[in-house]
């Protein structure tokens, strides 16, 4: 069945599918970066150039499929489904299985050095671990599923309208595209003596007599570090995303840190090991700016043959008039770091987090003052929402937790527009 549809110059079409093939298509088409109009288009042009009609595909269960193709196509699809003797259900599914077969799922695009983001900034309370958490987990979602994004354009669109209103609190949904899982091997490192972010993910804090981070980083191991790293267990991580939980011991890591030889370094030192297993490494800092942040900036460096904005800083703050302070200290010992070891640390750019516009003008103008800074520019907007603090009461991952929420939408958008 067709009927016209100007505003595309392409006419509808009515037939059926059955649901595997329509969800495979979907994906795919996605994973192709293209419309699934035109996945249709290129399957029965292909499929009617055949010498003949394909092996039987089941169509049992094939229900109501729409699209819109060229004028002409369809009528021209039924002639030769005639010849073919098929009905216009088998060709039509023949030519998505053909398509599918000849435009297998892509390949992830790993980054040639692992990608290292150091979430940092020494105020407290300001959302590291929830950003570290959502980050990764973003990074590291089933890429043959997909999932809701907020995409780039409404990013910055919520940015340009930020004395006004914003996201779902203005009653104007951003604009939502659903596309791939960005497939990641992705390791969380908890930084933090507080343990938070092994807390919440429900791993629990290493014990204080065993090995840790704080005793490879000190040069005094017990083990391999490998064994101390757990896996966040989820259908839609299958395995990709590992948690290094942190141990109470790391409140004596400034102390341990003092008496080892080129102590900047000892972090990059004791993570090597498990560098190749990984895509990125995310380091989830703690609420200080002592031996131990200026050891997380130096891993975040760029190194030899690295892109610029691959690895870094990450800033998370608020909108609110005591970030800004805060801001500034960190970003001076980051450069200070940078011109003492002469060594290039990239911001990667600026999170603000727990934002919510209807706290008025101190929160909007906030916004603006981290919009003018401009490098680095602000790559993520996350808004002050019930979900996130569920997911952690819940000690589950908030992309599990809550997959269509404004949060992980959000989470996602994130980890799209740092990549
Ligand atoms: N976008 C958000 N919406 C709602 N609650 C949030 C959001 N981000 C963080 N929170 C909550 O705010 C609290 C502080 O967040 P989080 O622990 O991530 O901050 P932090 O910067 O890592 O803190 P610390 O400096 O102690 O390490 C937590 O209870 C967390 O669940
Ligand atoms: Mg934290």
């Amino acid at each position: 069945m067709t009927s016209s549809d100007a505003s595309h110059d392409r006419e509808k079409v009515v037939s059926k599918l059955p649901g595997w093939l329509r969800q495979s298509l979907k994906v795919r088409a996605a994973q192709h970066g293209i419309e699934i109009q035109t996945a249709v288009e290129q399957s029965i042009r292909d499929w009617c150039s055949l010498a003949s009609a394909r092996e039987a595909v089941d169509t049992a269960g094939a229900d109501s499929f729409s699209t819109f193709l060229p004028p002409g196509q369809w009528e021209t699809f039924r002639q030769i489904a005639a010849d073919r003797r098929v009905s216009l259900i088998q060709g039509l599914a023949q030519s998505v299985q053909l398509w599918l077969t000849a435009n297998p799922v892509p390949d992830i695009e790993r980054p040639e050095i692992t990608r290292r983001i150091v979430v940092c900034n020494q105020k407290g309370g300001v959302g590291k671990t929830a950003i570290t958490a959502g980050l990764g987990e973003a990074l590291a979602e089933d890429p043959n599923a997909l999932h809701s994004v907020q995409i780039a354009k409404a990013l910055a669109k919520a940015l340009r309208d930020s004395d006004t209103q914003t996201g779902e609190q203005s009653g104007d949904p951003l604009e939502v595209e659903d596309l791939p899982g960005l497939g990641l091997r992705v390791l969380l490192v908890d930084f933090d003596p507080q343990c938070h972010l092994t807390n919440q993910l429900g791993a629990g804090p290493l014990p204080m007599n065993g090995d840790s981070l704080t005793n490879h980083m000190a040069g005094d191991p017990k083990g391999d570090l490998r064994d101390l790293v757990v896996s966040i267990d989820d259908d839609t991580f299958n395995g990709r995303l590992h948690l290094l939980p942190a141990c109470n011991d790391a409140f004596l890591l400034d102390v341990r840190l003092s008496a080892v030889r080129a102590r900047e370094a000892a972090l990059e030192r004791a993570l090597a090991p498990l560098e190749a297993d990984y895509d990125v490494i995310l380091v989830d800092c703690p609420p200080s700016l002592g031996l131990s942040m200026d050891a997380a900036s130096y891993y975040g460096r760029r190194r030899d043959g690295e892109k610029p904005g691959q690895s870094g800083a990450l800033i998370v703050v608020q909108a609110e008039d005591s970030s800004a302070d805060a801001y500034d200290l960190l970003t001076t010992q980051i450069d200070d770091l940078r011109s003492d070891l002469q060594i290039e640390i990239d911001y990667l750019g600026i999170v603000v987090n727990l934002y919510d516009s209807r706290r008025g003008y101190i929160a909007t103008s906030s916004l603006q003052g981290w919009v003018d800074i401009k490098d680095p520019r602000v790559v993520g907007l996350i808004g002050d929402l019930k979900e996130q603090k569920e997911a952690v009461r819940m000690k589950q991952p908030l992309l599990s937790y809550a997959p269509k929420s404004q949060q992980s939408i959000s989470m996602r958008a994130l980890a799209r527009e740092i990549a």
